[in-house]
């Protein structure tokens, strides 16, 4: 017989409405003045940065990256690559990058540091969640949702193999027999 994928809530839609809404608190007290550009990596923050922006009450604005560092299934190929590149330029901006988890660390680091190149003002990270026992190179988190489990999460934007992103709230995925 297939093995088939286990799914168990690791955060219920609810406790995710609770964390976003006390992240943007966060973001709102050192931003509201600024005029930040929030950078949504892609595609795993597009549901986290669509309901953080609705508590966001103030100007701001938005662009994405697109990123790719995952080939197929749940190890990392270690390469990270430009996939969709920014189309507003940053320099001079508040700029606050929106990631969905923060594993190795590999994807994060390499896209701050390519946006460190083109000289923002300021450059910070939010991150829905952190899983700092597969950390491989070091990596700030200035806004942090939830520090998790090693285990493989999908939902609320989270995939596995494309699928599972839809689900509203965060799993964990277990192989079974
Ligand atoms: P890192 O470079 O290892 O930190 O991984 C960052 C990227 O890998 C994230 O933006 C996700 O796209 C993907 N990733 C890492 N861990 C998971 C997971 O548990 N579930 C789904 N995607 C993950």
């Amino acid at each position: 017989m297939r093995p088939q994928n286990q799914l168990h809530i690791l955060f219920s839609r609810r406790e995710i409405a609770a964390t976003v809404s006390r992240l943007a608190s966060e973001i709102r007290q050192d931003y509201h003045e600024k005029y930040p550009l929030l950078i949504g990596i892609l595609k795993g923050s597009f549901m986290f940065l669509a309901d953080l922006i609705r508590h966001l009450d103030f100007p701001l604005e938005v662009d994405f990256i697109g990123l790719a560092s995952y080939g197929k299934g749940t190890q990392t190929s270690g390469k990270i690559k430009v996939v969709q590149r920014l189309q507003s330029p940053i320099e001079g901006r508040e700029v606050l990058v929106i990631e969905d988890i923060v594993d190795t660390g590999l994807t994060t680091a390499f896209c701050l540091d390519y946006l460190r190149r083109e000289k923002p003002a300021s450059l910070k990270l939010c991150a829905l969640t952190d899983k700092p026992s597969r950390r491989q190179v070091p990596v700030t988190i200035d806004y942090l949702g939830f520090t998790v489990p090693n285990k493989f999460l999908v939902g609320y934007g989270l995939d596995l193999n494309q699928k599972f992103r839809n689900l509203p709230d965060i799993c964990f995925i277990e192989e079974e027999d």
